[in-house]
């Protein structure tokens, strides 16, 4: 057995604050809302309270689908590499970025630097390179990047032509090498999953992927919620589970911060995967199981 744990969305508080240049362009309106909204939502109690609880429950691997800043400052990829070092050694945990972590192209590319040795293939390379994939016991970790610089009030993401080629390569590869396939992005990986401004722009060319090679989990974030859906392949359903923030108190239509470990099984010649959803229970600040079924069973 293989277990994962699947967290999302950290949005590292508190925001840095900074300097006027860095405030120019896209990140003056995320300064704006942080400020106003955002900083109430995003708590780094809670966020402690989901590494401890994942921590406690001793996952083989954590799974990590982006957003770990904000604004893509500096200084927040700084606190970023730090917290995710502290999260567990980057051979035992795989990031992915969000469209935070891309929120300006000269952010992005510093980002990338630093948080490297998450987002790396087993063949390591100076940067990331996407899809990258990984190799763990029969599983195969696939990451890949949606987050692109957009314009302001825009959070939507892209694969892109090249990428998708890759990505049906490699899950083909992958199936004929026996491993369980599981596939991390940010965006949700299907259409109308989210509105237009933040959703994955080729989300229907991802689903065509997918169905063709099939995979047996697919674990997104953004929304911040609770998601699930299943898309039919010619070799079986491809699940697919969005998870809520990690650091987030209740907020209008979004529930509490929560994490999901996978424990990926073969059996009989078939992958069977059961899960169990952790959530923060805010009224009496502690971790309670809030969800545990097993895929194809429910
Ligand atoms: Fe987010
Ligand atoms: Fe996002």
């Amino acid at each position: 057995m293989f277990t994962i744990a699947h967290l999302s969305d950290v949005h590292l508080a508190p925001l840095p604050s900074p300097t006027m240049a860095e405030l120019m362009g896209k990140r003056l309106s995320g300064y704006l809302s942080w400020h106003l909204n955002r900083h109430k939502i995003h708590k780094t109690h809670v966020l402690a309270r989901i590494t401890a609880d994942i921590a406690a429950h001793k996952p083989d691997h954590i799974a990590f689908t982006g957003d770990l800043v904000n604004l893509a400052l500096p200084a927040e990829f700084k606190a970023g590499a730090k917290w995710l070092k502290k999260l567990g050694n980057p051979r035992d945990v795989t990031m992915v970025p969000g469209n935070h972590d891309s929120y300006t192209p000269e952010g992005f590319a510093e980002g990338l630097k630093l948080l490297n040795p998450w987002m790396q293939g087993d063949a390591a390379t100076a940067q990331p390179q996407f899809p990258f994939a990984r190799y763990r016991r029969n599983i195969a970790i696939i990451g890949l990047c949606t987050g692109l610089p957009t314009p302001v009030f825009n959070a939507s993401g892209t694969l892109g032509r090249e990428q998708l080629e890759r990505l049906a390569i490699l899950l083909q590869q992958t199936r004929t090498r026996g491993f369980a396939r599981v596939v991390m992005l940010h965006h949700p990986p299907a259409p109308g999953l989210a509105i237009p401004r933040k959703a994955l722009t080729d989300a229907g060319d991802l689903v065509a992927v997918l169905a063709q090679h099939g995979a047996e989990l697919v674990l997104y974030g953004h929304n911040h919620l609770h998601q699930s859906h299943v898309i039919e392949s010619a070799l079986g359903p491809v699940p697919c589970f969005g998870i809520p923030s990690a650091s987030a108190l209740p907020y209008p239509g979004h529930p509490p911060a929560a994490w999901t470990r996978y424990a990926i099984n073969r059996t009989e010649g078939n992958w069977r995967i059961t899960a169990l959803t952790r959530s923060l229970n805010p009224a009496r600040d502690r971790m309670e199981t809030s969800r545990e079924f097993t895929l194809g069973e429910t």
